[in-house]
């Protein structure tokens, strides 16, 4: 279960504060060990005496009234944290959140800590919905939180709607899944390739393609999450190194080809989401074309295909493509699975709107063993499917 896991619970000033009480209760009750940080207005709904008997432990509220003069208590609690838990979280704490406002004992741990933290939140189904807390759940979707959504049903307000907070079995259960999960790519190493490459035709020209990386650097952020020591090969791309990832950037795909195939060996599983060019200039320039009258033909040849060079050469690995297309999706993904030597491939249907290159969704198809159509998901939550495949095939083989 949660046995020996260091919890924070986070508790804000909603009226589902009652129910955090029962969660600091049934999260002890699971061996787990609970410090909860109440802000001000939390203290309205339930007092930390309460808390503080459940829990066992001492409760904080207040960033300046330091209880042990050897440390920095806010600093002490982020570094102790396994897992924080912020329920119920209200609009006004997931506000502060998405925008680094660290103003009260809770925000400045929130800020300050590397554990993973799962919010649960908790408002009136017009305030959920309202655009600016959208818009907060999303930026902070894309800074790596996790969430516990809020259930359907009676809120304190009258409404009847999406707001109320997760009951607190359910939550207990979301955390000791994500536990679990967390196991399961423990000293696995996982080699992801993400990103566009750029083939030179001069210093001031290239070709390219319109990958920006998200689904593989989503892959690896999950795959680092669930314990895997993650090396990822990028392309040229906009986006920060998710935590706990070795980054290696690499521009043409020549000097992907021979990344890839130095760190290839020792991995146990490889997944290749990177848009490589098929074709480069045949020639490149050292210095600028100058532009002259009529046309410029470019001859181009052949880039190594990186994927189908690794599916001749693994041994124990479990290799993974990925294929973009825009017809026949299901029958060429298969092709190209078989043909690469592929222990499975992810295909992509990049004729809809709103989902493959660039998007923040994707729908996407996992041809492995099993084959599933996934619905359309965050890349994210992609990312999450596709490991636990990878993980339920790998234990089949
Ligand atoms: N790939 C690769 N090296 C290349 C081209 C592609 O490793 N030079 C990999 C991609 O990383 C991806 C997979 O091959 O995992 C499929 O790429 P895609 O472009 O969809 O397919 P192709 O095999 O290039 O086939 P086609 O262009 O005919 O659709």
């Amino acid at each position: 279960m949660l046995q020996g896991k260091k919890i924070v619970l986070g508790v804000s000033g909603g009226i589902a504060a009652y129910k955090a009480a029962a969660l600091t209760s049934k999260l002890t009750q699971s061996g787990a060990v609970v410090k909860v940080i109440m802000t001000e207005n939390a203290k309205w709904f339930v007092g930390s005496s309460t808390f503080q008997a459940l829990s066992r432990q001492p409760v904080y509220d207040d960033t300046f009234e330091e209880q042990d003069p050897s440390g920095v208590q806010h600093i002490d609690l982020a570094d102790w944290a396994d897992m924080f838990v912020l329920a119920p979280a209200t609009a006004n704490l997931i506000g502060k959140l998405a925008n680094g406002i660290a103003d009260d004992m809770l925000t400045t741990t929130l800020l300050a800590t590397e554990a993973s933290v799962y919010i649960a939140p908790a408002m009136n189904v017009h305030m959920y919905q309202h655009a600016s807390v959208m818009a907060n759940l999303k930026k902070l979707d894309g800074f790596g939180f996790k969430f516990i959504e809020p259930g359907d049903g009676y809120l304190a307000c009258g409404y009847v709607g999406k707001g109320r907070l997760e009951e607190p079995e359910t939550i207990v259960e979301v955390l000791r899944k994500e536990t679990d999960r967390r196991r399961q790519l423990s000293g696995r190493k996982l080699l992801i390739t993400a990103g566009p490459t750029r083939e030179k035709i001069d210093p001031v020209r290239y070709f390219t393609n319109p990958s920006t990386g998200k689904m593989g650097y989503a892959l690896a952020r999950e795959a680092a999450e669930m314990g895997a020591e993650v090396t990822l090969i990028s392309g040229p791309v906009t986006l920060d190194t998710p935590p706990n990832v070795k980054r290696i950037d690499v521009v043409s795909a020549r000097d992907m080809y021979e990344s890839v195939m130095e760190h290839f060996p020792d991995q146990d599983i490889v997944i290749k989401t990177a848009a490589v060019a098929d074709y480069r200039p045949a020639v490149t320039f050292d210095h600028k074309m100058k532009k002259k009258d009529g046309e410029w033909e470019v001859e181009m040849e052949r880039t190594t295909d990186i994927l189908q060079e690794l599916g001749k050469k693994k041994t124990t690995q479990f290799l993974v493509g990925f294929a973009a297309e825009t017809q026949n999706v299901e029958e060429y993904g298969r092709m190209k699975r078989d043909k690469k030597n592929l222990d499975a491939i992810v295909v992509n249907d990049v004729s809809e709107a709103g989902t493959g290159f660039g998007a923040d969704e994707n729908r996407v198809i996992w041809m492995g063993k099993e084959e599933e159509k996934l619905p359309l998901l965050s890349k994210q939550d992609v990312a999450r499917e596709i490991l636990d495949r990878i993980v339920r095939e790998i234990r089949d083989l």
